[in-house]
């Protein structure tokens, strides 16, 4: 299978726990490479935006105030079947129902403190990536 690229997000409550590289080494040892990153502190536009799919969402509002409650660590992966990979290694949305030894597993306090993003196929890659990292 052809290397495929996807969208990491470590989130404020991750960056806040002091488990960045404990992630970085997660994604490595399964294959994906780190090829773009950057930390930064996101505002209610770009976490909005970043976000507008789910406007609508009874959640909305806690999401964005939750993004942009501290530093994120935004990256790309690249790696066979990234997408998918990245995924399995995050584990469920919601860490109650997350399988052990997950990142949002071992990591994640609730649905909405839930450690990490990934995107969840090729098409929202190649559309996240831009947001994030697009000339
Ligand atoms: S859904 O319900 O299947 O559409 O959810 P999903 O597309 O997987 O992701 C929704 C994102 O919103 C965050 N979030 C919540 N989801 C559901 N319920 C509540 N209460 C909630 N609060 C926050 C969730 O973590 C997903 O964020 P990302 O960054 O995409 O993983």
């Amino acid at each position: 299978m052809a290397l495929e690229r996807t969208l990491s997000i470590i989130k404020p409550d991750a960056v806040a726990k002091n488990v960045i590289g404990e992630i970085y080494s997660r994604f490595e040892r399964a294959g994906l490479k780190i090829v773009e990153a950057k930390m930064i502190q996101l505002d209610d536009e770009l976490a909005g935006g970043f976000y507008a799919e789910h406007k609508e969402r009874p959640f909305y509002k806690d999401l964005v105030a939750f993004m942009t409650s501290g530093p994120v660590v935004v990256s790309v992966l690249e790696g066979e079947n990234a997408v998918a990979r990245h995924r399995e290694l995050m584990g469920a949305t919601n860490p109650k129902e997350a399988a052990a030894g997950t990142l949002r597993a071992d990591y994640a306090e609730s649905i909405d403190a839930n450690a990490v993003h990934g995107s969840d196929s090729a098409a929202s890659a190649e559309r996240e990536i831009n947001y994030f990292f697009g000339k």
